[in-house]
């Protein structure tokens, strides 16, 4: 199989994680420049913004997170989220945050009005495919990694804590590190109802 595919075959969601990590410190910083460098964006306007928390800041995070949990989660539910708070993304040795600069995309819209109504899809589109590409490079070096959506908890706590620009938009929390879950089987729908060629 193509290299990239098995790449993506390896990248599974990965909940049960621990605090390991497959590369080297400078290793694990340049896989990341390198997606964020390499990853297609609309007109290259390479809007994407990444925040990458590692020791401390990491489990910070998600002991942040937890606290926000606490306030508007049932009680009688609170303990299973913790669980899975503390052993699916905390326990890991990382977090990438995805965020979209904004401006970045007004400025898009103002210099080209005819394509404006595309852009704010365009750049929930163009980080898309830079989460898929890091995923996939994470389970390439051998690295587990699920794709969380808490940022209408912990966006304003971030911005605040490490004084980033408010005109970025959250949009994804990747925890990482050596998995130790074994992904269930999933279930694929048949190809049939999804995939058509037309010719030779
Ligand atoms: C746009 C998008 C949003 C997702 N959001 C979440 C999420 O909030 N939490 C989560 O645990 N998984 C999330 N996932 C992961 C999917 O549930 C997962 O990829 C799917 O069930 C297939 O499993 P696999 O990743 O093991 O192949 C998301 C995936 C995509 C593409």
């Amino acid at each position: 199989m193509n290299s990239v595919l098995e790449a993506m075959k390896k990248r599974r969601s990965r909940y049960a994680l621990t605090n390991e990590c497959s590369l080297s410190s400078e290793a694990l910083h340049q896989l990341i420049a390198d997606a964020l460098t390499h990853a297609p964006t609309p007109m290259n306007a390479q809007t994407a913004r990444l925040v990458v928390l590692l020791g401390e800041n990491h489990r910070r995070f998600w002991d942040a997170l937890l606290v926000r949990l606490k306030e508007v989660t049932d009680p009688e539910k609170f303990p299973k989220t913790k669980e899975k708070v503390e052993t699916a993304f905390r326990a890991g040795f990382g977090t990438i945050l995805f965020f979209e600069d904004t401006e970045a995309v007004q400025a898009l819209k103002d210099k080209l009005p005819l394509y404006a109504h595309n852009f704010d899809s365009w750049s929930d589109q163009s980080n898309g495919m830079l989460q898929i590409t890091l995923w996939s490079a994470l389970a390439e070096a051998n690295l587990g990694a699920s794709l969380q959506h808490y940022q209408e908890l912990m966006e304003d706590a971030l911005k605040k804590e490490y004084d980033l620009p408010k005109p970025w938009r959250l949009l994804a929390q990747m925890p990482f590190g050596r998995a130790t879950d074994v992904p269930e089987e999933k279930s694929i729908d048949p190809l049939s109802k999804r995939l058509f060629f037309f010719g030779e």
